[in-house]
């Protein structure tokens, strides 16, 4: 009897693996889970992830960090996919160096990760424009992110691109790949919220196409409580202990736990007290907590230009469990790393049971996890900021520090308390490295509207539909005819210029020389400059050199939001009282001379008369700096201080390694921080009073052992002499 039975068994189960070989073409495991847990292969988990964005390092520190990512006890690795480096113009794709998915994907997969792919493919990220491509925004009839007919076909055309390149290659999960789950749109629910109809049109649209690709992992739509089935929406921020999916046979996942936050220029630099981001994940998952991932586990550097606007700075540390520079940052990357291995004891209890919870004291609180093998794991809580507590637990005491949980994986032995520190990580350093040799520069002059390689037209232009986004920079010229008899040439009281602005920076120059700077503020990139101008009798030539430092990645539809001098632009204190230049001839020149003469490179900079010795220009606008460094030895970590230069970009051998703004001074309120208590962006900060960035990271793989050409371009005005080479280490 028993044995024909499993003989029956035996041959469904074949059946069974047959109709699964039927759809996908090799079938070597599924995904799929309850409420609990992810089932994987058959085994019940509870998953640890955390984010590292490919394009944020160099496929030369890939290995490392992944390495790093899996000792820190992680079992997945979450990235966006970022349409705008994939997709630079239609049709034609990048998928090499920082962009190379395919090789990050399979480096993950060696290690023994798993992955969760945003596809997105918005995917806000503190990213220029949130990841679109700047030319989508010029398809016509296009509004982003909602019933649009246009940015859904070019939507699914990317997301299709991304999922069948990852069929190909064999990566997802049923195929014997590391890809157990996918991500479509981003946060989206806010805007849903905010549109209405178009938005839950879009939304439907969105899951349905998504599901239709047919990947065999689940997928994810994050920060949407609207998900239709059988997307599962998560939660992302600073605490979700209190979030549920929006159907009960939903794990409860953690998409996004902020280990800190990003930079921006002006402002101070954000950390996160590792105690308080270990008790919000303990937190979650005696809560029945499934899936957790770290937004940031490594930030990195926007590179080039490839940071949001709003000022986010060049760092993308983020306070993550590894730096910017991809070494341990300690003691946080420490204390995670034995908070998973306490959570990991768990396991077999929390992936099989809910908790029996009980309130033995005041703001103590007890989950107790038991399963049906005999399995039990504890989670004693003090939810005091200010007070530590003694919680007794099955006649046991047990001392727990404010806002503290204690983990208990055999339900006697207390192995982690979130706020007992015990791991010894070495923090990293910086290290001044001597490096001689001498500075060149070139200076770049302002453009005047007559000269022959500007466009004339009447009024004033939205910059990035004139640059699309090909330079940060872009001229605006004008001129101005003063009569002679002009009242002020005679009294010495000069006319005073008005020019508004949409952002986000702008340099003044008259007749060449450089009147004033204004640039737009944290809450508001919007600038006017006002400023008495010394005018002449005769022709004036009035030059705007107005400067985008990236595009919004997010806001309702961002995308139309504008940037460059809009005007109104006015004189005032003439004979004939303010005069309007808003609606004069206009001329435009796109990008800067040393842009188009590729002074960046060595065969471009060699184009160009470069001045040295006493004659170097200092403190001057608009100066290209180079030279040639030798590496006595090239160290791992290499950074260049930039505390004396102002503001713009660097480039090693070619490579833009990001703009620099030290100029921009940090302003906000540092000072002490008590990891008890909760936590929010501006509660732990410092840097006020400097820079907000200092330190500039050229990637190891950049550099070669002699002749490599660092080139500066500095719009404010800065002493490259003292621009030098320092080396981070442990
Ligand atoms: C865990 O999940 C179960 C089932 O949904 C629920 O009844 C219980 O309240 C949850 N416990 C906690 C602490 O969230
Ligand atoms: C861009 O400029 C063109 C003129 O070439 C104008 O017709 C168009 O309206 C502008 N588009 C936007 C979005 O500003």
């Amino acid at each position: 009897m028993l044995s024909s039975v499993w003989k029956m068994l035996r041959t469904n189960i074949l059946v069974l693996m047959v109709l699964f070989t039927l759809g996908f073409s090799l079938v070597r495991a599924t995904v799929s889970y309850d409420d609990k847990a992810f089932i994987i292969n058959g085994k019940r988990r509870i998953l640890i992830s955390g984010s590292i964005h490919y394009p944020r390092s160099t496929p030369q520190m890939w290995p490392d960090l992944i390495h790093k990512a899996k000792d820190g006890g992680l079992d997945v690795i979450q990235t966006y996919v970022f349409w705008n480096g994939h997709e630079p113009s239609p049709g034609k794709y990048n998928f090499e160096g920082r962009f190379d998915l395919v090789k990050f994907i399979k480096l993950v997969q060696q290690a023994g990760l798993y992955v969760h792919l945003r596809i997105g493919p918005y995917v806000c990220a503190e990213w220029n424009f949130g990841g679109f491509p700047v030319w989508l925004k010029y398809v016509p009839g296009i509004e982003f992110r909602t019933d649009n007919q246009p940015f859904m076909v070019a939507m699914q055309r990317f997301v299709e691109k991304i999922v069948n390149m990852m069929k190909a290659e064999n990566l997802f999960e049923p195929q014997g790949g590391p890809i157990i789950m996918s991500q479509i749109e981003n946060e989206y629910g806010p805007v849903e919220w905010e549109i209405g109809s178009p938005g839950k049109a879009y939304t439907a649209w969105a899951a349905k196409m998504a599901v239709g690709l047919d990947t065999g992992v689940p997928w994810i739509m994050c920060k949407h409580e609207a998900a239709p089935d059988p997307m599962i929406d998560t939660c992302n921020g600073f605490y979700c202990q209190g979030f549920t999916p929006n159907k009960p046979y939903k794990p409860k996942m953690w998409t996004e736990v902020w280990t800190g936050w990003y930079t921006q220029f002006g402002g101070p630099i954000p950390h996160r007290p590792v105690e308080d981001l270990a008790f919000s994940v303990a937190r979650f998952v005696q809560n029945n907590g499934s899936f957790f991932n770290y937004y940031m586990y490594h930030g990195g550097t926007n590179f080039g230009r490839t940071t949001a606007g709003r000022f986010i700075a060049t760092s993308y540390d983020f306070d993550a469990p590894l730096d910017e520079y991809g070494l341990p940052n300690e003691p946080k990357y420490g204390h995670l790393t034995d908070l998973h291995k306490a959570i990991k004891q768990c396991e077999p209890a929390l992936v099989s049971s809910y908790p029996v919870v009980t309130w033995p004291g005041k703001n103590q609180e007890v989950h107790v996890f038991k399963s049906k093998s005999g399995a039990c794991a504890a989670f004693l809580s003090n939810y005091d900021p200010t007070f530590s507590t003694k919680l007794t637990f099955q006649n046991m005491p047990y001392d727990l520090p404010p806002w503290s949980i204690s983990i208990l994986p055999d339900c006697k032995t207390e192995v982690y308390n979130t706020a007992k520190i015990r791991s010894k990580g070495v923090r990293a350093k910086m290290i001044p490295v001597s490096s001689g040799l001498y500075w060149q520069s070139y200076n770049e002059n302002a453009p005047s509207a007559d000269d022959t390689d500007t466009l004339a037209m009447q009024d004033l232009w939205e910059q990035v539909n004139v640059t699309r986004d090909s330079s940060d920079y872009l001229w605006y010229l004008t001129q101005v005819n003063i009569a002679s008899d002009e009242g002020f040439l005679k009294t010495g009281k000069w006319p005073l210029l008005t020019v508004m602005s949409a952002g986000h920076a702008l340099h003044v120059f008259i007749n060449g020389q450089l009147s004033g700077t204004v640039y737009g503020g944290l809450d508001n990139p919007k600038l006017t400059y006002t400023g008495y101008v010394n005018l002449r009798a005769g022709v004036n030539k009035i030059s705007l050199l107005s400067v985008a430092v990236g595009l919004p990645n997010v806001g309702l539809h961002y995308e139309t939001w504008n940037a460059g001098v809009l005007g109104p632009v006015f004189l005032k204190g003439l004979n004939e009282g303010t005069r309007d230049l808003t609606k004069q001839s206009w001329s435009y020149k796109d990008g800067l001379k040393g842009e188009s003469l590729n002074l960046n490179t060595a065969t471009g900079s060699s184009s160009v008369e470069w001045i040295e010795g006493s004659l170097l220009a200092q403190k001057q606008p608009l100066t290209w700096y180079k030279r040639f460094m030798i590496f006595p030895q090239i160290f791992r970590r290499n950074l260049l201080d930039m505390l004396n230069m102002g503001k713009g970009e660097i480039w090693i051998n070619g490579e833009s390694i990001g703009r620099h703004w030290p100029g921009y001074i940090a302003k906000g309120r540092c000072g002490h921080c008590n990891y008890a208590g909760t936590f929010t962006q501006t509660k732990c900060l410092s840097g006020c009073g400097q820079p907000s960035q200092r330190w500039y990271h050229i990637p190891r793989s950049w550099l070669r052992p002699s002749g490599n050409l660092l080139v500066v371009f500095e719009e404010w005005g800065g002493d490259p002499t003292r621009i030098s080479l320092v080396r981070r280490t442990t």
